[in-house]
């Protein structure tokens, strides 16, 4: 399972980064629009700094148009930036043939905002590299977020479709486990759900042992 985080914060990549179990980056307007990163330029600046921090890894930039041609231009102009980049279309109808278009091409796309199964078809239907279920805004709305990604699993198997399943929306260390045991491909979270998967507070009980019995014997 690739483990992506679902932030524009350099330092929490960085740290991420260092723990060295990271595979990627994804990003939204409102993420960049959190760490104050607005203009053009700024925003693709800071999507070539996050490049840097990830060694070899995907990193989502979403378009902004919602139009084919506008779509087209912003994701050719991303694609642009960087070899890691992947262009963030929205599953809508211009979206999907968006994906298409990209694929054609050979630009590597994640298409986002997906919350049904036949969504996530189509955007395999269209080519796309990654697609992005959103679990944990379902949850929100009292509906099971992981029941679609066993869904999407189980359609994409059927037919052996390429498309990557990126469970979005990670809001906790289960939702990563879960998605885990299901077979996401990969999942995108906080770093506060990356970091929780190494809490065991029998880990920290049995380190302490360890450390004051060797103390008892080496003190
Ligand atoms: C995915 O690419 C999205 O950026 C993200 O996972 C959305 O998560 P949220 O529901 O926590 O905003």
């Amino acid at each position: 399972m690739k483990f992506f985080i679902d932030t524009a914060n350099l330092d929490q990549i960085r740290e991420a980064q260092a723990l060295g179990v990271l595979d990627g980056v994804t990003t939204n307007p409102s993420l960049m629009a959190k760490e104050g990163i607005t203009g053009k330029n700024n925003i693709l600046k800071h999507y070539v700094d996050i490049c840097h921090i990830v060694d070899g890894g995907d990193v989502s930039a979403e378009v902004i148009a919602t139009d084919f041609e506008g779509m087209v231009r912003e994701g050719e102009e991303l694609a642009e930036l960087h070899e890691q980049i992947v262009v963030k279309v929205p599953m809508i109808r211009d979206g999907v043939k968006a994906l298409n278009y990209f694929s054609d091409k050979g630009i590597r796309t994640n298409c986002t905002l997906v919350f049904s199964p036949g969504q996530a078809l189509l955007a395999a239907k269209a080519g796309a590299s990654y697609v992005s279920p959103f679990i944990g805004r379902l949850d929100d709305i009292s509906t099971d977020g992981l029941n679609l990604i066993s869904e999407i699993r189980e359609i994409y198997d059927n037919y052996g479709f390429g498309t990557e399943i990126l469970a979005a929306s990670i809001r906790h260390t289960m939702h990563v486990i879960e998605c885990a045991k299901i077979g996401a491909d990969v999942m995108t979270g906080p770093l506060s759900a990356i970091e929780g998967l190494l809490k065991h507070p029998l880990t920290d009980i049995g380190l302490e042992k360890f450390l004051s019995d060797y103390r008892k014997g080496n003190g």
